[in-house]
């Protein structure tokens, strides 16, 4: 069987452990504090599975298709697609995953990869291997199953999958009712189970629920004759039972039922003989396809019963990811830095946020409009046509007067619309950071439909963005906070249309003052003259109005309440209106310097920096639900990792690499996870949050993967610690590193080129470079003007 043996583990705990390379996270018990998940999927079909095989399915979208049923439960972790093993002599079973029957194994790991997840155990001498990956070009699954015989007696065994059928809106609120839709049928020349539904939850063309049929067709599917099969949920559990102890397993055999009078399940059945030290592979798929494409779902079927075919559609996958996060690659002295920086970040914001949209704490689907657009920059320095890509999705999901849906659904194409206030500013925000890194203007020209009126060019979308948040002003001169801006949960602040943000305000007034040099460019003079002045403006009544002493307020309300102030008992200080005053230059230096020492004192805390401090500790309509939350959890004075990379921003902006590099390790999910008891999570993603002071679980983390902060995370570790970021006139090397670091490397497309670049720190500063040798020619400034010659390029930069 084939096994990967690390000579080395990695950041080891009780429960696991990475891999020499990084590439693979081993959890070598199956009891981890919360599931430990993996998030497969290849743009198309998607699925969550965990350390005890929990977990669900998905095409195209994970809240409106879910393939297979869903209910979040991170502690039963009950939920899943099941493999049992049975010994068809002695009658007793086990399932391959250590769920749901939770036998105690002899020997357990799960070794989740970069697409890919192994499951191995083994049982009774029965060792099992699974292996579950998502091929490049398919909408399906492929479970390879590798039983082998440890033991000195011939062994008769059976193997059962078993998966419960959801075929549309998950979660599923009324079984009852859906199950009369789903019919099965068993295919025996292709030892398939196919699933329909006649109805799906999403309006037909003319705007009528529960009139549309689903427009798929489902398989499970197994590479050798069944001996029985099970279309039928009652058949297989039995009454009153569950998985952990079905019915079918007991008596060792299915019913052969299908058809469209069941509450509808797939279960396929064969069996295995093994000799002593004998092993074989048995390969399930599931999956799904459009209706048309009943065909293409055969030749799948039929290609992947092959196990040759299977092994090369898994080296494809692998092949395909190590090409995708092939660059940026760094080498420093802090190897959980590289791990996450080179491997994980990169996979959890494109194969977890970009593409599943899910995760097992939030099951998503949508596109968020600000949330996708900003995790799309982790593509900017790997392929920024694939940022150009999700900037024209989402800016045909604007409206002519410029505001936006504050998520939509792909498949149905239905989204809110609120008064978010900041939502709409996160396109011109992401086209100001294409066009630094490919200064690929042409996107500008790019005609885009709105929801509601014709095409228009992509300048002109981001224009009508900005446009309508400089009519959402208050009398005193400052952006009104609306619904909520970035800080979902303020969503009681501004309903009335009074309240201000003043984060929104620093926001705005970054966007003004580059979008003004685009506009400029553009030769439209009145409106670049027009965004000059409203940033001026802008700056001065922030600096006016929301100076609080010694750090900036955070928001008013409607009622005219002042959010973030020193004289309130509550939320005193928030991190978002003092960090991004320093990135977008609102702050005067002393103002900025003052500010970042109060984030430090009062913010900044064992884990990182606290979204805000002191937590709510009362509902109150008039912020949102942000107070609705306990005190300490989540946005209610937790740690959020999203605005907690942005303080690590802050400080490099500041100079102060020492703070930074703390505020990043003390984050630093790797290094969390080195206390798992506490911490809860997955070392090898980013947690969405992790409680507050205010809380009694300080420190323990969640709402892992599916998190803005991963694509932040890499950015500012690569853009802002080693500093190696974009700029119009080129590439500029400024990094603000901890003092003891020696040297560290990057390697990094940019435009066209490849850049290998090392860098030596020879008098333990924080920052400052005092030379460049690019390919041999020295230079005093610390821009590497881009070649375009497609070709490598060495530059060694040297810190003093
Ligand atoms: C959630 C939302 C995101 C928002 C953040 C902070 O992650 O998806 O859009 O900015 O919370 O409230």
């Amino acid at each position: 069987m084939p096994q990967t043996l690390h000579s080395e583990r990695l950041f080891e705990t009780k429960y696991g452990y990475f891999s020499e390379d990084g590439r693979e996270y081993v959890i070598t018990r199956p009891d981890t504090p919360r599931p430990w998940v993996n998030v497969l999927s290849n743009g198309n079909y998607s699925l969550v599975i965990s350390q005890t095989g929990g977990g669900f399915s998905w095409f195209k979208n994970s809240n409106l298709n879910a393939i297979t049923i869903w209910r979040q439960d991170l502690i039963k972790d009950d939920v899943g697609k099941f493999l049992y093993i049975r010994d068809r002599d002695s009658g007793r079973y086990w399932s391959v995953g250590w769920k749901p029957v939770c036998r105690t194994p002899q020997a357990y790991t799960c070794r989740h990869g970069i697409g890919y997840s192994i499951i191995c155990s083994r049982n009774e001498d029965i060792e099992s291997e699974l292996v579950v990956f998502i091929p490049q070009d398919s909408s399906l699954e492929i479970w390879k199953v590798t039983l082998r015989n440890h033991s000195s007696t011939r062994r008769n065994l059976s193997l059962f999958s078993y998966l419960e059928w959801c075929l549309g809106v998950s979660p599923e609120t009324h079984r009852e009712f859906h199950k009369t839709f789903i019919e099965t049928q068993f295919d025996a020349n292709l030892n398939t189970l196919w699933a329909r539904n006649r109805l799906w939850e999403v309006r037909n063309s003319k705007g009528v629920h529960r009139n549309r049929d689903w427009e798929f067709l489902a398989f499970h599917s197994v590479n050798q004759s069944v001996s029985s099969f099970e279309g039928d949920k009652e058949a297989f559990l039995g009454r009153y039972r569950s998985e952990v102890y079905p019915l079918a397993l007991e008596k060792g055999i299915l019913t052969n039922t299908d058809g469209k009078w069941n509450d509808s399940v797939a279960s396929l059945h064969v069996d295995v003989t093994l000799d002593p030290g004998e092993e074989k592979s048995i390969i399930f798929t599931l999956g799904a396809v459009e209706i048309k494409d009943e065909k293409v779902a055969i030749e799948w079927i039929k290609c992947y019963q092959e196990l040759s075919k299977v092994d090369l559609a898994l080296e494809e996958t692998k092949a395909f990811w190590e090409k995708l996060l092939q660059t940026p690659r760094v080498e420093t002295p802090d190897r959980a830095f590289d791990i996450l920086t080179n491997i994980w970040l990169k996979y959890q914001a494109i194969s977890g946020r970009l593409w599943a949209r899910a995760a097992y704490y939030q099951q998503g689907g949508a596109y968020g409009f600000r949330d996708q657009l900003q995790d799309s920059q982790i593509f900017l320095p790997i392929n920024p046509d694939k940022t150009r890509e999700q900037i024209l999705l989402h800016a045909r999901h604007q409206f002519a007067n410029g505001t936006v849906y504050h998520w939509w659904h792909n498949l149905s194409e239905e989204g809110p619309v609120t008064r978010s206030s900041d939502d709409l500013l996160w396109l011109p925000y992401v086209v100001l950071n294409y066009l630094k890194e490919t200064t690929d203007f042409s996107i500008l020209d790019e005609k885009v439909r709105y929801i509601d009126a014709e095409e228009d060019s992509l300048y002109n979308h981001c224009c009508r963005a900005i446009d309508c948040v400089l009519t959402r002003f208050s009398p005193r001169g400052l952006p009104l906070i609306g619904e909520g801006d970035w800080n979902d949960g303020l969503n009681g602040l501004g309903c009335d249309m009074k309240g201000e943000s003043i984060w929104l305000g620093h926001f705005l007034y970054g966007i003004l003052r580059e979008f003004a040099m685009v506009v400029q460019k553009k030769g439209d003079v009145n409106r670049a003259r027009e965004y000059q002045t409203r940033a001026a403006r802008l700056k001065k009544a922030i600096n006016e109005l929301a100076w609080d002493g010694n750090w900036y307020l955070r928001a008013t309300g409607d009622d005219g309440r002042v959010l973030g102030s020193v004289r309130n008992s509550e939320a005193k200080i928030f991190l978002n209106a003092q960090t991004w005053a320093i990135i977008n230059e609102v702050a005067d230096n002393d103002r900025a310097e003052k500010a970042m020492n109060s984030v430090e004192e009062i913010l900044d805390r064992e884990y990182g920096p606290l979204l805000f401090y002191p937590a709510f500790t009362h509902t109150d309509e008039a912020i949102g639900y942000l107070s609705r939350y306990a005190p300490g959890v989540r946005e209610n004075g937790g740690l959020y990792t999203h605005a907690a990379t942005w303080a690590i921003m802050a400080e490099c902006i500041l100079g102060r690499g020492e703070r930074a590099y703390q505020m990043y390790t003390k984050l630093c999910p790797i290094n969390r996870g080195m206390n798992p008891d506490l911490y809860f999570c997955e070392p090898y993603v980013t947690p969405g949050n992790v409680e507050g002071p205010d809380s009694p679980h300080f420190g323990r983390g969640g709402w892992t993967w599916y998190t803005g902060s991963a694509a932040w995370l890499f950015q500012v570790c690569v853009e802002w610690i080693l500093g190696i970021r974009p700029t119009y006139d080129g590439l500029l090397i400024d990094p603000c590193i901890p003092k003891h670091w020696e040297n560290f490397k990057m390697k990094r497309l940019f435009r066209g080129d490849v850049y290998e670049i090392e860098v030596v720190n020879p008098n333990h500063v924080n920052k400052g470079v005092v030379e460049l040798v690019i390919d041999g020619r020295s230079q005093k400034s610390n821009l590497v003007t881009p070649f375009k010659n497609g070709e490598i390029h060495r530059v060694r930069v040297i810190m003093g």
